[in-house]
């Protein structure tokens, strides 16, 4: 069974002294969960992701790691290159390094910020696919512009083209993707896509991505205001088969019920 991807991105919040505090906050919170009995197979059933900052991921995987198979660690962002003159860069095997089995990849403000194109995002998926254990979470999506005039899926078409290009050209290996569908108007908005929305551009992605590309297992995860209050209608759809969660994950509390209604 594909195990869903419930993912915290922490964005640049929280120091290590923060993030130790939020750990034990989460990891005992867990356990109450547990000694209820309201927490019993969501190991088996999902994994929860952090992507915290780069400078606390070694120290976060020090306190996560007795939790390895349900607590995973991933990057926010990766350099294509292997090393060298790229100052503020981090590389792959650095993320390795930290535990991290996750990168995310293209997030939107990585694109809309600091100008990140497709055809960087394409030579970083390919830097992640030339090294062993780690999963991209590629990120795409619309703006408000490309919503209302309804051309959402020709442009989530034309971002997969060009990001997943280097899976054209490998063959002869194990290929585990996670899409982000991240609509940006959606993000931090509070105003999360309606789930029958959401699950729609989910199937399009799907059907897209196995039709063009040999990916060993695929899942596809929704981004943009998830809160308490959604995850569950947003989960009991299809197609979604996980969430990436910004300003909610902050809190520990509040992210560890997520992960709880993801699974109800
Ligand atoms: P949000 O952010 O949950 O705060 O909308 C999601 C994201 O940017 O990944």
């Amino acid at each position: 069974m594909k195990k869903k991807i419930i993912a915290a991105n922490f964005k640049m919040n929280k120091t290590n002294r923060d993030i130790e505090e939020y750990f034990n906050t989460f990891v005992n919170n867990m356990n109450e969960f547990k000694g209820k009995g309201l927490f019993e197979n969501i190991g088996l059933n999902s994994e929860a992701v952090f992507a915290t900052p780069c400078t606390s991921l070694c120290e976060s995987y020090k306190i996560i790691k007795p939790y390895g198979d349900f607590i995973k660690l991933s990057a926010q962002d990766i350099y294509f290159e292997k090393n060298g003159a790229y100052t503020g860069e981090i590389s792959i095997d650095m993320i390795k390094d930290c535990g991290c089995e996750y990168a995310i990849v293209g997030h939107s403000e990585r694109r809309r910020i600091f100008n990140e194109t497709d055809e960087t995002i394409a030579k970083k998926m390919s830097a992640v696919y030339s090294s062993e254990g780690v999963t991209p979470i590629l990120c795409v999506g619309e703006n408000k512009e490309v919503r209302e005039k309804d051309m959402q899926y020709d442009f989530v078409k034309k971002q997969l083209k060009t990001d997943l290009e280097p899976l054209k050209t490998k063959s002869g290996k194990v290929y585990s993707l996670i899409i982000a569908y991240e609509p940006v108007w959606a993000i931090g908005t509070d105003l999360p896509i309606r789930p029958e929305d959401g699950d729609k551009m989910h199937r399009f992605i799907y059907d897209y991505v196995r039709s063009n590309y040999e990916v060993d297992e695929l899942r596809i995860i929704y981004g943009g205001s998830v809160k308490e209050s959604n995850i569950k209608e947003l989960m009991d759809e299809p197609y979604i088969n996980g969430v990436l969660v910004g300003g909610a994950s902050l809190d520990p509390s509040v992210f560890l019920n997520i992960v709880r209604l993801s699974n109800a």
